[in-house]
């Protein structure tokens, strides 16, 4: 009798909500255990923040994934079917990084999942991927908890333990730095997680993190961190942020009169940076996936291809985003069948992709290994500094191939030893 009413009930509001949807989809939806008719195209799902803060974020790392799939289908495809994307904008917001991933899957049907960028929103959206078995690859959230989430996700960029190793190493050994102040963002796990990483890397090298500073994203006023970093005197401040925020920090820096130099993670790459802070960051540093100046045949094919289909040259989310729709491209012709735990599996089994964001092999926890480059603005733009290699990740030495020779003025790996290839 319950179970009756439970479904009359349930019918009730399914017809209610095929209302709502003015979509042909719901009517037309095969009755279960109806094979899916054929189709000549796959599909696959983005979410990313195409609006809001963050926006050049999505909207990088989706004209990366436009250019890669372009060129997949324009290369036959794969399986002989065309892929074909859909993406949501989340906004940058939490809760609509989990809505979309949720409506990729039920609804689109997604065989798996581009995204996110930021490592909250990557956290919210990879439990819901994961719950329903669809593979997600995150392209640049490099929080060390993502892959964590569970064996469908997997990241094709390095994580901040390590990239916190290379900024550390960086002001150790490079800037001479002997005592840094942070001022990171409490609400983002990757703020928080690449401070804590930097901390240790820094105080294990002999050098003291003098202060450490909060602010809230969004937030106007950074005055009263800013002075107490300033009452320091560090040798250099350590802002783990996105842009956004950066850029207005940096500007209130600059007014307060300091001038220690100013360092950053990946989340300070953005064309916006400079636009915004104006000569507040010339002379700061950040590390980063990859330098448009690289001589990597695979950089610089892209780099031209890229800049031809959007008129400016891409930023590391761009390449990110390109090497993360290649590489799943490259597990699905791999892959049996297209079925979760299939594709998971040719996922994991990436090895040595010749990516323009350098070698990428997925390890035994779904992430990846790879170098981080050192920039420093200069007359508003990046400007390639160094290259930074993990344990167990070989530099290429200017002998073996054309395709491999280090950027001039390319410092050989640091001396300090790396920590063990990305957990
Ligand atoms: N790594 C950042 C995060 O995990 C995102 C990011 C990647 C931002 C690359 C800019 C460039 O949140």
């Amino acid at each position: 009798m319950r179970t009756r009413w439970f479904s009359a009930l349930a019918a009730l509001s399914l017809a209610a909500l095929a209302a709502c949807d003015s979509a042909p989809r719901d009517a037309a939806a095969p009755a279960p255990g109806t094979p899916a008719p054929p189709s000549d195209t796959i599909l696959i799902g983005e979410y990313g923040s195409l609006t809001g803060s963050e926006a050049t974020f999505g909207q990088s790392t989706d004209n990366g994934i436009q250019l890669a799939v372009e060129e997949i289908n324009k290369a036959g495809g794969v399986k002989d079917k065309k892929l074909v994307v859909k993406v949501y904008d989340d906004q940058g917001k939490t809760q609509e990084a989990g809505n979309a991933v949720m409506r990729l899957i039920t609804q689109d049907k997604a065989v798996a999942i581009l995204g996110e960028v930021a490592s909250s929103l990557s956290l919210a959206g990879g439990r819901v991927a994961q719950q329903n078995n669809v593979p997600m690859i995150s392209p640049s959230s490099t929080n060390v908890t993502v892959t964590e989430i569970g064996d469908m996700i997997f990241r094709v960029c390095f994580t901040d333990d390590f990239q916190a190793y290379a900024v550390a190493t960086f002001a150790s050994e490079t800037l001479k730095a002997k005592k840094v102040a942070v001022l990171y963002d409490q609400g983002s796990a990757y703020s928080k997680g690449l401070k804590d990483e930097f901390g240790k890397t820094f105080s294990g090298s002999g050098g003291s993190v003098a202060t450490e500073q909060a602010y809230k994203a969004g937030d106007a006023d950074f005055s009263a961190q800013l002075t107490a970093i300033r009452d320091t005197k560090p040798d250099a401040i350590f802002i783990p942020g996105y842009y956004t925020d950066v850029a207005n920090i940096a500007v209130q820096a600059k007014k307060l009169g300091i001038s220690a130099p100013l360092l950053g993670g990946d989340g300070w790459d953005s064309a916006e940076l400079p636009k915004i802070a104006g000569a507040a960051v010339e002379g700061a540093y950040y590390s980063n996936h990859y330098a448009v100046e690289e001589p990597r045949a695979e950089v610089q094919a892209f780099v031209a291809a890229y800049s031809a289909k959007f008129g400016t040259a891409p930023d590391g989310l761009a390449a990110m985003g390109y090497d993360a729709a290649k590489i799943l491209a490259d597990a699905m012709k791999r892959a049996p069948d297209l079925s979760g735990g299939a594709l998971a599996k040719a996922i994991g089994e990436t090895k040595d992709y010749a990516g323009v964001t350098g070698r990428i092999s997925i390890d035994g926890k779904r992430n990846a290994s790879k170098p981080a480059v050192i920039v420093q603005m200069k007359g508003g733009k990046p400007t390639f500094v160094t290259q930074v290699y993990p344990a167990g990740v070989t530099p290429p030495t200017a002998v073996t191939t054309d395709a491999a020779a280090p950027a001039a003025g390319a410092a050989p790996a640091d001396a300090a030893t790396p920590p063990a290839p990305a957990k």
